[in-house]
């Protein structure tokens, strides 16, 4: 076989054979094939698309590149969620301790923050003392005590995945349907839980700007999990508004902390209660209407913060932080962000805030960069409020002063003032199950 014929074949839209998708996943994760042919492969197929099934067998031959998880040590039913990541989205940090307090294990792999998006990882460290590096049985272990553990990738995980998504991040060839869902599954698949549930966020801070896209995205993972034998589903969330009002890693465990006391934003509370529902319908401790119920009672009485508190003390973190987020050391430095002129917000670019957050020092432009735990934004009005001018839109945290200038432009750039009333946005769009796509 060779690189240039499957070149040739993708991009004249053809079909390529489940040997030719093997041969080319092998050869490119042990180098044999270089990055330039690669990358002339990836750009045919954000050009010409996959048909589904290319896309799952790219998916299981990336699944399978490295080492996989074998959670056998671990009882019971595991589920596992995913976001395709978006600004302020700490839903991780509540619904995983949520689905556990409710007898559903969570052994979870997260990723961190790159870009304008944050990741869990980065908003757990922010914890004193708290490790993501754990070996396999301690994990094992932590998830039998407690019901949950939140991780980094361990050993060889995925290594095409890692490959892949380096060459895609500096070839503009993130944006294709066919990559996300292989990139995505093939991570899942390879953490060995029995369910999934997939948050795909759509809007303006996420991948997938449209709900077209983000319904054809999810169907496409839904499909991919299913036929590899596990429970999955998607729900189709908001993200072209930040979700909850804080950004920034230890400002965000703060804000969960609050939502597992059942006194979070709405918006957060809503998307975690929906999420912990379907972790629960997927894991089989009900219907879906039933497990709603469920969630919501555990987050009245308030038992996932015992939960992320145990997790957090198993994992060497200091639990009083969990139970009292005003020990957190906060930013040095802090600057209000006012409303240049009187209206309503009627549109908020994410990213835009996102990239604010991260030139504060909340997050990394590059792999190497160091996070600042303390930075980051408040947000203490949102899309659709009624502001004046002068009325305090954010509060941005830094431990440079030198910071703020630059990221308070940006910020201001992505929130826009009109005259008229913004209209409502819904936080749930749709549910993608292996049966269709429900509408809401
Ligand atoms: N997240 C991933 O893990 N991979 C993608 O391709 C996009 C988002």
């Amino acid at each position: 076989m060779r690189m240039y014929d499957l070149i040739e074949k993708k991009k004249h839209g053809k079909e390529m054979s489940r040997e030719e998708i093997g041969w080319m996943i092998r050869g490119f994760t042990c180098g044999e094939i270089p990055d330039y042919q690669m990358s002339a492969m990836l750009m045919a197929i954000c050009l010409k698309g996959m048909s589904d099934g290319e896309t799952t067998c790219l998916t299981m031959e990336m699944a399978h590149s490295g080492d996989v998880a074998d959670l056998s040590a671990i009882s019971g039913i595991k589920v596992d969620k995913h976001s395709t990541g978006g600004v302020g989205d700490k839903t991780s940090l509540v619904i995983g301790p949520l689905a556990a307090s409710l007898g559903v294990k969570i052994a979870k792999m997260s990723g961190r923050g790159l870009g304008h998006t944050g990741g869990t990882l980065d908003k757990l460290e922010s914890i004193p003392g708290l490790t993501t590096s754990i070996d396999k049985q301690r994990f094992a272990d932590i998830v039998n005590e407690t019901g949950i553990a939140i991780i980094g990738q361990t050993g060889n995980m995925v290594p095409a995945d890692k490959k892949l998504y380096a060459l895609r991040d500096v070839t503009a060839t993130v944006d294709s349907i066919p990559l996300i869902a292989s990139s995505i599954m093939s991570k899942k698949l390879a953490a060995g839980s029995d369910a999934i549930v997939l948050d795909v966020k759509t809007g303006s801070g996420a991948f997938m700007k449209t709900l077209e896209d983000s319904i054809a995205l999810a169907g496409s993972m839904v499909s991919i999990g299913t036929g590899a034998g596990r429970n999955c589903c998607a729900l189709i969330t908001e993200m072209d508004v930040p979700l909850g009002r804080a950004i920034g890693n230890a400002l965000e465990v703060a804000e969960a902390v609050e939502t597992l006391q059942n006194r979070g934003p709405e918006d957060l509370t809503e998307v975690c209660v929906s999420l912990a529902s379907n972790m629960l319908h997927m894991a089989g401790k009900g219907g879906i209407e039933e497990c709603r119920q469920m969630a919501l009672e555990a987050l009245a009485d308030g038992r996932g913060l015992d939960v992320l508190a145990s997790m957090v003390k198993a994992q060497g973190g200091d639990e009083r932080y969990i139970y009292d987020p005003s020990l957190f050391a906060p930013a040095p430095y802090e600057r209000e962000v006012r409303a240049p002129r009187s209206g309503y917000i009627d549109s908020v670019d994410t990213t835009g805030c996102g990239i604010a957050s991260a030139m504060l020092g909340a997050g990394r432009a590059t792999k190497e960069d160091v996070i600042d735990p303390s930075a980051g934004i408040c947000l203490r009005r949102k899309y659709g409020d009624r502001v004046s001018e002068g009325d305090v839109l954010a509060v941005l945290y830094a431990s440079d002063p030198a910071r703020f200038d630059g990221a308070e432009r940006i910020f201001l750039d992505s929130y826009r003032i009109g005259d008229a009333p913004a209209l409502p946005k819904k936080l749930i769009y749709a549910r993608v199950t292996k049966d269709g796509v429900e509408r809401f």
